[in-house]
């Protein structure tokens, strides 16, 4: 079953689509099956990815959230073999306020993965920047929630509300939600200030921060224009060197987790009580 990742933060620009992007590429060439799903109407990500908006006008995430469209005929090929899209495009915009009148209308994404979570191992959601409708779809279809945040003056201002919205998830419809970890993004170790707020974000944070961190790096801010991931644009690059880094942990920590899972020791059924109680009291 796909572990499903939300990338999200309200703030713009904090390197949310370079991050889903890349770190599903890096994913895919360690040969785990990777689907993008674009929930951005900018639909950056879809064209970092070379798609092209007329490629997929009839049939894309709006159409398998708002109407009645398949998912699997909303999914789009890339030019990494393990790594597919389901793109968005403008019409995006309006679902917000499509949605505000349907049933379940903060499940629709959750409803359209059924279908295909067994198709992959890795599910990557770029959010938009904001917390409305779409951003709760995603954290309620989500395992785990990633955020990306610029070492930058004010990076933590903002951050109240996100962890309010995630709060909310988790007691009303996603309780088995987690975060997976902040990602430090668009880093220039010569900046004190990025060094500063790097450790402060570090102090507040402890282990739930990546030790990997994305340095801020032209090549990575050049490939979207070609459509490819940075690894398919520079390999040799400091942004390629950061993304692989970053998959890789993102693959231990699942592993870990997974090994943890193992060892819970296994809950004896109900007969075996019975008789290990009759036994005691023999
Ligand atoms: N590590 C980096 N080094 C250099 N440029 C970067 C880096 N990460 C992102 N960028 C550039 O910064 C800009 C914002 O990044 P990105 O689009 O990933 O942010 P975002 O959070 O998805 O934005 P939005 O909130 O608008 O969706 C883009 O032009 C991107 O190419
Ligand atoms: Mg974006």
């Amino acid at each position: 079953m796909a572990k499903i990742i939300a990338l999200m933060n309200q703030k713009g620009g904090v390197g949310k689509t370079t991050s889903t992007i890349n770190l599903a590429a890096c994913l895919a060439v360690a040969e785990k099956r990777t689907l993008v799903i674009d929930l951005d109407p900018q639909g950056n990500g879809s064209v970092s990815l070379g798609l092209d908006s007329s490629q997929h006008t009839a049939c894309n995430i709006y159409h398998a959230m708002i109407g009645n469209a398949d998912i699997r005929e909303a999914i789009y090929e890339t030019e990494l073999p393990n790594l597919h899209i389901c793109p968005s495009d403008n019409n995006l915009s309006g679902a917000e306020i499509e949605l505000v009148s349907e049933f379940a209308r903060e499940a629709k994404l959750k409803n359209a993965f059924v279908s295909i979570q067994d198709d992959y191992d890795y599910i990557l959601i770029d959010c938009p920047p904001s917390l409305g409708l779409l951003t709760v779809n995603a954290l309620n279809a989500a395992n785990s929630f990633l955020v990306p945040m610029q070492t930058e003056y004010l990076a933590m201002e903002g951050l109240a509300q996100l962890v309010n919205t995630v709060k909310l998830i988790k007691n009303n419809l996603n309780p088995a939600l987690e975060m997976e970890g902040i990602l430090l993004t668009m880093f220039d170790g010569r900046a004190s200030l990025h060094k500063q707020v790097s450790a402060e974000i570090r102090r507040h944070f402890e282990d739930k921060v990546f030790e990997t961190v994305i340095p801020r790096n032209v090549k990575l801010a050049e490939c979207p224009s070609f459509g490819k991931p940075i690894i398919l644009y520079d390999i040799e690059s400091k942004g390629s060197e950061a993304y692989l880094a970053l998959a890789k942990e993102v693959i231990l920590k699942e592993r870990a987790a997974q090994v943890d899972q193992d060892q819970i020791p296994a809950v004896p059924n109900a007969s075996q009580i019975d008789n290990s109680v009759t036994q005691q009291l023999q």
